[in-house]
């Protein structure tokens, strides 16, 4: 099976948590000695608000900041890189059209952001576009994706599946600031349109959600196509 999973934020603490991503990698071994494909994307993080904020503080423009926070989301991918050990790939693709090269090792292969004016879903929506990925999932801080912002509103509901045009409709009317994505990146949704990936939104809590996501177990959020 050919896979990419978003690690996002919540895996990458302001205090490294080593335990939790020598842990991930565990999880992911298996899955890898399977003969699996596998490209692993990490987010930015606590780090990355924190460069990008001090940044805008000091006068820089957005895409100063994205690129700022490309930074840590690279550095996050090498610390991920190290957790797992002899089966990760030693490069660290910076471009996309290097990622076709540097999968079909039997090794994973971890990246970071691309370029400014996106999120690391979005990277990882287009990694699993060029990787022809059987399943793309995004580990994210929540469950899925609610009827509304589960850290705003505790009310909020899980949507168990939803269909590709909603998302894309909910995501169109978020903000697109650096460091300030919410769950859904607009770009990152019309990749998975286009390419009609099939996505899978899940809790980074337990990182055997990750597993369990890409073994086809209905958990999460589902995204639909038709
Ligand atoms: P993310 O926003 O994707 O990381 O990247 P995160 O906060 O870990 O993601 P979630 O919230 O858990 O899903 C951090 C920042 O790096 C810049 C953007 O400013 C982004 O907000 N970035 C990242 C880019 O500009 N381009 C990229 O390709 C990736």
């Amino acid at each position: 099976m050919r896979a990419v999973v978003k690690l996002g934020g919540a895996l990458f603490r302001r205090d490294p948590d080593v335990t939790a991503l020598k842990e991930m990698g565990k999880v992911l071994e298996g899955f890898v000695a399977e003969g699996n494909q596998l490209v692993l994307v990490a987010g930015g993080g606590e780090n990355a608000r924190t460069y990008i904020s001090a940044a805008r503080k000091l006068g820089a423009e957005e895409s100063t900041c994205d690129l700022l926070g490309i930074q840590i989301t690279r550095a996050n991918a090498e610390l991920l890189r190290l957790a797992l050990g002899s089966i990760a790939s030693s490069k660290i693709p910076t471009a996309l059209s290097d990622l076709p090269h540097c999968v079909g090792s039997g090794k994973a292969v971890v990246m970071g952001g691309l370029q400014p004016g996106q999120s690391t879903s979005a990277v990882a929506a287009l990694a699993a576009e060029i990787t022809r990925a059987e399943i793309l999932v995004n580990g994210t801080d929540v469950e899925g994706v609610y009827t509304e912002d589960p850290k705003k509103n505790p009310k909020a509901k899980l949507i168990r599946s939803v269909h590709v045009d909603k998302l894309l409709n909910w995501a169109m009317s978020g903000e697109v600031f650096a460091g300030r994505y919410e769950l859904l990146d607009p770009l990152a949704i019309k990749i998975m349109q286009r390419a009609r990936i099939a996505t899978r939104f899940v809790s980074l809590r337990d990182s055997g959600n990750i597993l369990d996501a890409l073994q086809g177990k209905d958990i999460g959020t589902r995204v639909l196509y038709s």
